[in-house]
């Protein structure tokens, strides 16, 4: 059974590439992610856009959905002057 993290990595896999097919103009951002454990995923969003706060909400909504609640903490991560967010979503037990 796909769980949330599972979910929220093939946003950038999966969903965001067919969105791209459909809307060849969107401006998507990336996710990469950095480490995942049982309870802990650390993923990188990175955008021009500087829309983590949305990111941060879709987080959370989902987490509620999936009814795997995670506490969710954001910082700065900026590469090679690209806008980078690095999200740590760990199990709240
Ligand atoms: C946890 C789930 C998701 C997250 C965290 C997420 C994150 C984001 C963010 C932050 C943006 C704003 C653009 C940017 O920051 O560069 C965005 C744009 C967008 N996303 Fe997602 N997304 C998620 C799921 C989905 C799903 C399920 C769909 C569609 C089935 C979707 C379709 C889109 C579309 C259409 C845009 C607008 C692109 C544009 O304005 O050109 N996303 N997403």
């Amino acid at each position: 059974m796909p769980d949330f993290f599972d979910f929220v990595e093939s946003v950038d896999s999966h969903i965001h590439v067919e969105v791209l097919k459909l809307y060849p103009d969107a401006e998507l951002p990336r996710f990469h992610t950095v480490s995942r454990e049982q309870d802990r995923l650390v993923i990188d969003y990175v955008s021009s856009r500087g829309m983590e706060n949305l990111a941060f909400g879709l987080f959370h909504g989902c987490s509620t959905i999936f009814d795997e609640p995670v506490h969710i903490t954001a910082a700065a991560h900026d590469e090679a002057e690209v806008k980078s967010v690095r999200f740590t979503l760990a199990r709240a037990s």
